[in-house]
């Protein structure tokens, strides 16, 4: 049966449990809301551990102020009645990973019945740039790659990604973890964290999952209306065209990422970054669409709230 633990005590507690039985334990960190992209990582952890582990939790240390941390979607029920079908032994929802409990804040933030299961956990606390407030001051920081590409727009992403993936890694102590390659940089960065930082981790990246038409499968897709998503498909279109072309012959990166930006352009898209950069052994070329979509912004009430379109790269 599927059990859902709130208490980081008690998860590791089951953790250690697992392990002294000689259990090997796979963790999927999510946001929730869980498409198939997300099904797809708990059946590769499958293949990589004996228990499977899927958090669910919306960390607020990773939204800037401007960001939809409170508008982010989230169906707790829905996520049970998905992971209820798979091969899942605990969801781990924690109300608040940053209320430490010493003082009198913890009776009325980190009480479990306040915990509905609704809210996708912890929408109500401020964002890390806030963070003194909250008695939480340690962030995990992987310096060089969080600055570039989805960094330079989203300054305390990846900061708050790092720092929440570690406090993950400390509450769970899996001995596997899954990240998505839809997230590239994200994958990239908690790879070189785990390195540096010698986590006994090993990180798994996993394929990306997309709609029929091609889309990437993303928790925020639902926010599209229907010419941004088509404008959003441009991405997919475009990395395939240059996929082709790159295997057809000799190609500069800049011809690469100049056919990208182009085709993109063309269907309406706007570009926040288009770069070819290495990864692994093999160039890659990542994009994301500007996050500052007109009726994106309506949709979400609030002018000010920009949203953040699926990415696409290139092998
Ligand atoms: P979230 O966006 O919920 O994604 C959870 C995991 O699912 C990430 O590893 C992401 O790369 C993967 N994923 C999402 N859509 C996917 C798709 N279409 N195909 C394959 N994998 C996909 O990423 C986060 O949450 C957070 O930053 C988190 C790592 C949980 C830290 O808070």
């Amino acid at each position: 049966g599927l059990e859902i633990i709130t208490e980081k005590d008690k998860m590791r507690k089951w953790s250690r449990s697992m392990r002294a039985k000689g259990k090997t334990i796979g963790l999927v960190p999510t946001m929730g809301y869980l498409h198939e992209g997300h099904i797809s990582l708990i059946k590769e952890a499958q293949k990589h551990s004996d228990v499977i582990v899927v958090s669910i939790y919306v960390n607020p240390g990773q939204f800037s102020p401007s960001e939809d941390l409170s508008t982010y979607p989230s169906d707790f029920q829905g996520d049970l009645d998905k992971l209820k079908a798979l091969p899942v032994n605990v969801v781990f929802h924690p109300y608040n990973l940053y209320d430490y409990g010493n003082s009198d804040i913890e009776s009325k933030n980190n009480d479990p019945k306040s915990n509905d299961g609704s809210g996708g956990g912890g929408n109500d606390v401020v964002s890390c740039v806030e963070d003194s407030k909250l008695g939480h001051e340690t962030w995990v920081r992987v310096e060089r790659l969080e600055k570039g590409m989805c960094g330079k727009s989203r300054p305390v992403f990846f900061k708050g990604v790092a720092t929440i993936v570690t406090k993950l890694f400390n509450i769970v102590e899996p001995d596997v973890a899954i990240f998505g390659k839809k997230d590239y940089q994200q994958w990239r960065i908690i790879c070189r964290m785990v390195r540096d930082l010698d986590f006994a981790v090993t990180i798994i990246g996993s394929e990306i999952v997309r709609e029929a038409d091609g889309l990437a499968m993303s928790s925020r897709n639902v926010r599209l209306l229907p010419e941004e998503r088509n404008k959003a498909l441009s991405i997919n279109r475009s990395l395939s065209r240059a996929k082709l072309t790159a295997q057809n012959g000799q190609i500069s990166c800049r011809d690469l990422r100049d056919l990208v930006t182009q085709a993109i352009l063309e269907a309406g898209g706007k570009i926040d970054y288009a770069e070819v950069c290495p990864a692994l052994s093999s160039q890659i070329l990542l994009l994301r669409l500007n996050p500052t979509m007109d009726s994106a912004l309506t949709s979400s009430g609030n002018q000010e709230k920009p949203i953040f379109c699926p990415w696409g790269f290139l092998d």
